[in-house]
């Protein structure tokens, strides 16, 4: 039943004894040092560190080093990487000419893929999958580049002139620089909004074997180079059940604001019926059955940001009472669907002056040095082995070509 009549077993031992598990709920794909998770615990730690306390103590640099080289580094060794950063983040003006042409609508997730996808052809002398210094330029190269890119992304949306970088500043200064400055006028970056967009780039920096860093570990084992597998990760990550969810959560929001009256309460129940498929974006997490660690410090810090910024947002008031209710009803406690990362982050971003498209761009930059440990991790194991998944094939069995005109 369900299985269109086929022993699906049966079928199983025809493909060598193969496991049919979709989604991959339960398979391993890799061994990896990185990032641990324990989802009933609602524990994350990348290379050992909690994430409270990266986020709490730690830089997005400082983060990215620790995740691509196993440890700390030294003030030393941070300085160096940082310099190396700074040295790197222009742009081809040839590529940005190729970002030109795309139609001034074009969602900046495309935008930023096509980007990474093309630095293979302005950086062919780091291509080799093989030789260290070429990793570790490319590395460098993305670290660098993918901010500009997505600042460029975000000015061209809104017709504005774009800005160089500005390599005085901090990573996450001159990020917020090039997105929300002129070139008429100097931007003065505020201090707490810097610290809260760096704590969330920590936060999503990275997350073992989710869709896109499984996708980028996928691209990777066929020894497709890393701006390749970095551009595949980027698509993944723009769907609504991944990292797009963070603009989909203040999408649904609206949507309770306008269509709902604010009815928080209604909007639940035709999720609780799963009327139209709805459902509660930003909820739900397939490891996590506890409370996302990451959005318990996401939610203190979307406090903080809007009372800075003196933002009364009638959305994080929703967003609150969505929690509420759903914490305690049985439909959601049932499943172990709690709030994950994405449920706060929109709301903080919008407060920053961001607009919902350029939502999950910013999930990526925070993303990318996990994507870029987890590539590197697996392209120096000797066990990796291209992925190559089975299926269960249900078709037609053997059948005799008829020629057209007698269908
Ligand atoms: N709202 C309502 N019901 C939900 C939700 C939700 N957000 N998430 C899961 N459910 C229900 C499912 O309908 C299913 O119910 P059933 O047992 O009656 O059939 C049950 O909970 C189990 O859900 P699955 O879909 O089997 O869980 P899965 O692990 O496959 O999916 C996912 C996880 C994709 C995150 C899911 O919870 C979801 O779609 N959430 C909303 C999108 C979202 O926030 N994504 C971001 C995830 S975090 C990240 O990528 C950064």
């Amino acid at each position: 039943e369900g299985n269109g009549g086929y022993d699906i077993s049966a079928l199983l031992k025809e493909t060598g004894n193969a496991t049919l598990d979709i989604g991959f709920v339960n398979t391993a794909s890799c061994k990896s040092a990185i990032t641990y998770i324990d989802g009933d615990a609602g524990i994350l730690r990348y290379r050992g560190y909690p994430i409270d306390q990266l986020a709490e103590n730690s830089s997005f640099l400082e983060t990215s080093y620790l995740l691509i080289y196993g440890e700390l580094p030294s003030a030393e060794q941070l300085e160096e990487f940082t310099t190396k950063i700074q040295r790197h983040t222009l742009l081809d003006e040839n590529l940005k000419d190729l970002l030109a042409a795309f139609p001034r609508d074009a969602h900046p997730m495309s935008v930023l893929s096509a980007a990474v996808s093309a630095l293979g052809t302005f950086y062919q002398d780091s291509l080799s999958i093989t030789d260290q210094e070429q990793i570790e330029l490319s590395t460098i190269r993305l670290l660098a580049k993918l901010p500009t890119i997505a600042a460029y992304a975000q000015k061209k949306q809104q017709g504005q002139p774009t800005l160089y970088p500005d390599n005085s500043l901090s990573y996450t200064d001159n990020f917020l620089r090039m997105t929300f400055g002129f070139p008429t006028e100097d931007y003065v970056v505020d201090p707490a909004v810097s610290r809260a967009l760096d704590r969330l780039f920590i936060l999503h920096a990275d997350h073992e074997q989710n869709c896109s860093t499984s996708t980028v570990r996928l691209v990777g084992s066929g020894h497709a180079n890393l701006f390749a597998s970095i551009s595949a990760g980027i698509h993944a990550l723009s769907g609504p059940l991944h990292g797009g969810a963070n603009a989909a959560v203040l999408e649904m929001l609206e949507t309770i604001e306008n269509d709902y009256d604010g009815d928080v309460d209604k909007f639940v129940e035709k999720v609780k019926n799963k009327e139209d498929g709805v459902k509660l974006m930003g909820f739900g997490h397939r490891v996590y059955k506890n409370y996302d660690p990451r959005a318990a410090i996401v939610k203190k810090s979307a406090d903080e940001v809007l009372e800075k910024l003196g933002v009364d947002d009638p959305k994080l008031h929703m967003a609150m009472r969505l929690e509420e209710i759903a914490l305690k009803d049985d439909y959601f406690v049932s499943r172990k669907l709690y709030p994950n990362v994405d449920f706060y982050t929109g709301i903080i971003y919008k407060a920053m002056g961001f607009p919902t498209e350029m939502f999950t761009v910013l999930f990526a930059i925070g993303r990318l040095p996990g994507w870029i440990a987890q590539w590197r991790e697996m392209m120096s194991d000797p066990a990796t082995k291209i992925g190559r998944p089975r299926q269960v094939y249900i078709g037609e069995t053997e059948r005799k070509y008829v020629a057209a005109d007698e269908r």
